[in-house]
């Protein structure tokens, strides 16, 4: 396996950031292969169970998908399991690897009936690319102009029958004609602590790890409702296990590892809590805007919108407002400050 060490420092940085995947040892090994191992988002997944039967009656490529929601979610792992509730091939590439129109119509031409092509980080891909997606999504056929200047010709390709499913952290910045041609737009939901729960033991079952109840319920708990972020604790939580106990992650175990990696009570990471405490202590508390806040913090704007503020406004330290960001009193007490009353907030 080759090891990238800009992205391992990145990640032992930031460990509670779900977007830092590359590195996920293991991860393929966890990654669930068919719905009856992939838990939790029980609306999307019943709806995605109906639409896949259905189409399997009918003998039909499933209509197009969209899977929308913050990173570490399970949107690949849910096109893995769409192709092989299919039983049918993927092909995987993601929006910015896509350079040129012809670059989609080589991966298009290529596909077989009914085969699936995955296009990760779909609100990432150029206008003069996506355009060629339109008319292969809803007729089968591609036009490609072949030739340059006055001699050039357009000529038009059927393609087989095949299902496009995009991913996205990001469905607001799909052009409405792209997102328009997708039949069925699943949302992820932040996972709840029982499923997190659940999660946390089935990869303590494959990878061979001891864990009991309240090692897992720690992790669980801790893991900003993101599966990614529960695997990725529970390995270095077993680290700390192995050189400082006996190998059994038990609740204290637990954690005693996750407050050394800086990860408190309610699973927020040293970031997360830089973000509250600028917010509080730079600007009395909010409104502020995001490109202010992000440069406060020192943090990409998409980053804070992406990764942070789903969890954070989940758990109802941070409200959103026209006029910017605001921290909760939740906030205020999470961080052990003194609510003295929003002063700029119009409430
Ligand atoms: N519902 C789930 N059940 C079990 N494990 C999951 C689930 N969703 C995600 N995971 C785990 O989290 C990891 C990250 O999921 P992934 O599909 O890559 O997320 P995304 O593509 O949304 O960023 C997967 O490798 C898998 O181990
Ligand atoms: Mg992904």
């Amino acid at each position: 396996m080759s090891i990238n060490f800009s992205e391992d420092i990145q990640l032992t940085e930031n460990i509670t950031n779900p977007s830092y995947s590359s590195l996920d040892d293991g991860e393929t090994n966890l990654r669930p292969q068919f719905l009856s191992d992939f838990y939790g988002q029980e609306k999307a997944k019943g709806n995605l169970a109906v639409f896949i039967e259905a189409a399997r009656m009918r003998k039909e490529p499933l209509d197009h998908v969209l899977l929308h929601g913050p990173p570490g979610l399970g949107k690949t792992s849910l096109a893995t399991i769409i192709a092989n509730e299919m039983g049918v091939n993927i092909r995987k590439t993601s929006g910015p690897a896509i350079e040129k129109p012809k670059d989609l119509a080589a991966l298009l031409t290529n596909l077989n009936d009914n085969d699936i092509l995955f296009v990760d980080e779909i609100h990432r891909m150029n206008r003069t690319v996506e355009e060629i997606l339109y008319p292969a999504m809803e007729d089968n056929e591609i036009d490609i102009i072949i030739g340059q200047g006055p001699s050039a010709n357009s000529i038009r390709l059927e393609l087989k029958k095949f299902t496009l499913v995009g991913a996205t952290t990001r469905s607001g910045q799909l052009s409405a004609p792209l997102r328009d041609r997708f039949g069925v737009i699943l949302k992820l939901e932040l996972y709840t602590h029982e499923e997190l729960l659940t999660i946390v033991e089935r990869s303590a079952s494959i990878l061979g790890i001891a864990l009991d109840k309240g090692g897992a319920e720690e992790i669980a708990q801790r893991s900003r409702g993101t599966p990614r972020i529960a695997n990725r604790l529970l390995r270095r939580v077993r680290d700390f296990a192995q050189v400082c106990a006996d190998g059994i992650i038990t609740k204290p175990v637990a954690d005693d590892a996750l407050t050394k990696l800086e990860i408190d009570s309610l699973g927020l990471d040293a970031v997360d809590r830089k973000l509250l405490m600028s917010i509080i202590n730079n600007y009395a508390g909010g409104p502020v805007g995001l490109d202010t806040l992000a440069s406060t913090i020192n943090e990409e704007t998409v980053t804070i919108e992406d990764v942070y503020e789903p969890f954070l406004l989940q758990q109802g330290f941070l409200t959103r407002t026209p006029r910017g960001r605001c921290a909760t009193r939740q906030a205020y007490e999470h961080l052990h400050i003194e609510f003295m009353g929003q002063q700029r907030l119009d409430m």
